[in-house]
């Protein structure tokens, strides 16, 4: 099925990561291209709490593509091409604390890119297949989450008795390679907390879109610089994100009830006096 631009088949987008391939039980599957290439995956369409939700598995089901594969700016514009306006992005990261072990939930308030070969705009200048042309544009980043979105995950979290971490800076490295101790003990000695693969750009270009975006980061190892062991596992993250998948679905499913249904956040108007050249879905 290809969904014509604009009708509202959903306000919230939730885009699962590692071991997170299914969210919603009563599910329409929609397949949505966009002028940037298709998606990871279908989006997966469905209710909770009466608010209408659109699921996309990050890696594909199966976990097929690499934190670098992932074509990000497809994900964002086909969720915002159904309707989301708010997006939660659950993501395994290593922990660069010894208090962040494992099992930890981080709703991280910064972010630090260190990837190194992802597109990270819409705003690039270039004609998109489809003939459009955008402008450049400067988005702000500068508190790169939705305040009113890291707000309800805490609360939700917190009334499921998790004590998520409020605040935070997730390194995003380019991976698919986990760092070395000394990259590890570096990040951690500027004051990073957690590190991951996919927080950027995913951040990025929703800010972008003008959607609000919000991180729960789940801890699934201690990142090599932050524990004497052998270093992390692709085997042990997906584990670890396993045992906690149930209980962070739960929380999820509490954030979506929660979130606000009008957006008073910056977020929404990221864009405010400058004209991208292409019209957002
Ligand atoms: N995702 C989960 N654990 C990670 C780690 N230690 N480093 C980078 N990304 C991760």
């Amino acid at each position: 099925v290809t969904v014509p631009t604009g009708e509202p088949l959903a306000e919230i987008g939730v885009i699962g990561g590692s071991g997170f391939y299914a969210f919603l039980d009563d599910v329409t599957e929609i397949t949505v291209d966009t002028p940037y290439g298709p998606p990871s995956d279908a989006l997966f369409l469905g209710e909770v709490a009466g608010r209408r939700v659109a699921f996309l598995p990050r890696h594909g089901r199966g976990h097929h593509l690499t934190p670098a594969r992932i074509n990000y700016r497809a994900n964002l514009w086909a969720l915002r091409s159904v309707g989301v306006r708010q997006v939660l992005g659950p993501c395994a990261v290593g922990g660069l604390r010894p208090e962040y072990g494992p099992g930890t939930l981080l709703v991280p308030d910064q972010l630090v890119d260190r990837t190194r070969s992802r597109v990270g705009t819409y705003f690039d200048g270039e004609t998109r297949p489809d003939g459009q042309r955008s402008r450049v544009v400067h988005v702000s980043l500068a508190d790169p989450y939705c305040p009113a979105g890291r707000r309800v995950a805490l609360d939700a979290a917190r009334g499921r008795d998790w004590d998520a971490v409020d605040g935070g800076t997730m390194c995003v490295i380019e991976g698919p390679r986990f760092s070395t101790r000394a990259e590890s003990r570096w990040h951690a000695a500027q004051g990073w907390s957690v590190v991951g693969m996919t927080g950027h750009p995913e951040a990025a270009l929703a800010r972008e879109l003008e959607l609000c975006y919000t991180s729960l980061a789940l801890v699934t190892d201690l990142d090599a610089g932050a524990e004497a062991g052998e270093g992390v596992s692709h085997a042990e993250v997906l584990e670890v994100f396993g045992r906690n998948v149930g209980r962070l679905r739960d929380v999820l499913f509490d954030v979506v009830g929660r979130l606000p249904e009008r957006r008073d956040c910056l977020c929404a108007s990221a864009l405010a006096g400058q004209d991208p050249g292409i019209a957002l879905p």
